[in-house]
């Protein structure tokens, strides 16, 4: 188990390195080949459906622009590294290399500035990710990625290709073989008109990456409820519904922290006469478990691919890294070679995983 958490710390640190490098790897033989091979999750859904509220609660942390109307504007990529035990948690963004934010409070600030930047204040759009790291003990190894909701209408300060564009940039994270897709349908909306579930079905018609999450279930009207979607009577996935009660925004301007928010919901779940018996399947902090567990077995499944083109990328960095000469200077040399020893890691740890699990192995 412990060996399984290192290597998916470690190919989280190796797409993260890619990542900096630009453009995922660039033109640099397998590397990109070798981040599309890495699982991330897309929060997918309808403009305020709750996505960025889900995202939140996966990570445990208040860090994310929430709100009605058109809030996140550029897609964040959202990598989670796991750290020991004891250490203060921290983030970081790649545009602010040296800057360790312990603020959470600031990171959404650095969020919203940063959106600004490329979008100004408006309602527009861009489809240049913002990347941001978060470094806890608290969390799983994990990339998450939030969208802007899907819309039908451009509303005033828009451009009227906006529909279009969102889809356009969903649609490329989405339609990529190694996207967990978490499609979000508020529970107070049918689920026939559901634009996530739509669109998931089109690019993963066997539901095998699709997650279905109803949110907004406290917001049902009265005599109505959600069993039949959440027991996978309404729209049938290979993975079970799960159901999630988010920060209403009541709560958000009262500040409500994500504490008392995740007990809140765990006490809808159990004191209700509708899903009191499926309780132990819903919530938050059930989704981020399942979706860990999922994320675990996807990487075992991949790691045979993923240790080739790891050994094919380190033959390929070291020809390449001889023909320049050892570089030292925090360029991209630095960070092919920064690349490389991370592969030489995974290599060595997956070999140590092999010999240790084989009976009369090498040890
Ligand atoms: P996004 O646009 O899909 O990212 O949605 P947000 O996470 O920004 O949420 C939009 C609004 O819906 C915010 O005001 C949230 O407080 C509210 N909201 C989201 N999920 C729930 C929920 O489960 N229950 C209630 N009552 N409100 C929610
Ligand atoms: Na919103
Ligand atoms: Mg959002």
């Amino acid at each position: 188990m412990a060996t399984m958490e290192s290597l998916i710390g470690l190919v989280n640190r190796i797409q993260r390195a890619c990542t900096v490098l630009g453009d995922h790897g660039g033109d640099h033989g397998a590397l990109p080949t070798l981040w599309e091979a890495l699982p991330s999750v897309v929060v997918v859904g309808g403009q305020s459906s709750g996505k960025s509220s889900v995202l939140e609660s996966i990570v445990g942390r208040d860090f994310l622009p929430r709100g009605s109307g058109i809030v996140t504007r550029r897609p964040l990529v959202l990598q989670l590294q796991k750290t020991e035990s004891g250490l203060q948690e921290y983030a970081e963004f790649l545009h602010l290399p040296k800057k360790r934010f312990t603020d959470f409070s600031m990171v959404r600030n650095e969020i919203q500035d940063e959106t600004d930047r490329l979008t100004g204040k408006s309602k527009q759009i861009s489809p240049v990710p913002i990347h941001l790291s978060i470094y806890s003990p608290n969390v799983v190894n994990l990339t998450l990625i939030d969208l802007p909701g899907l819309t039908k209408v451009a509303v005033e300060g828009q451009p009227e290709s906006i529909v279009r564009d969102i889809e356009i940039m969903v649609r490329s994270y989405v339609e990529k073989p190694n996207c967990i897709i978490l499609a979000i349908t508020p529970a107070n909306q049918d689920i026939a008109t559901s634009d996530s579930i739509k669109l998931a079905r089109e690019v993963d018609p066997s539901g095998e990456r699709t997650f279905g999450v109803l949110t907004k279930l406290d917001l049902m009207d009265k005599g109505t409820n959600a069993i039949d979607v959440l027991e996978g009577r309404s729209y049938r996935l290979q993975h079970p519904w799960v159901g999630i009660v988010n920060r209403s925004q009541a709560d958000i301007n009262k500040n409500v922290d994500m504490i008392f928010a995740r007990r809140k919901e765990r006490e809808f779940f159990a004191t209700s006469p509708d899903y009191g018996h499926l309780a132990g399947k819903m919530g938050s902090e059930y989704l981020a478990k399942l979706l860990s567990k999922h994320l675990e077995s996807v990487i075992r499944a991949r790691i045979p691919d993923i240790t080739s083109l790891i050994n094919k990328t380190i033959d390929e960095l070291e020809a390449e890294l001889n023909h320049l000469g050892r570089p030292v200077a925090a360029d991209a040399g630095a960070q092919l070679y920064t690349i490389l020893e991370l592969c030489r890691a995974f290599d060595r740890i997956f070999k140590e995983h092999l010999e240790g699990g084989r009976p009369g192995g090498a040890r």
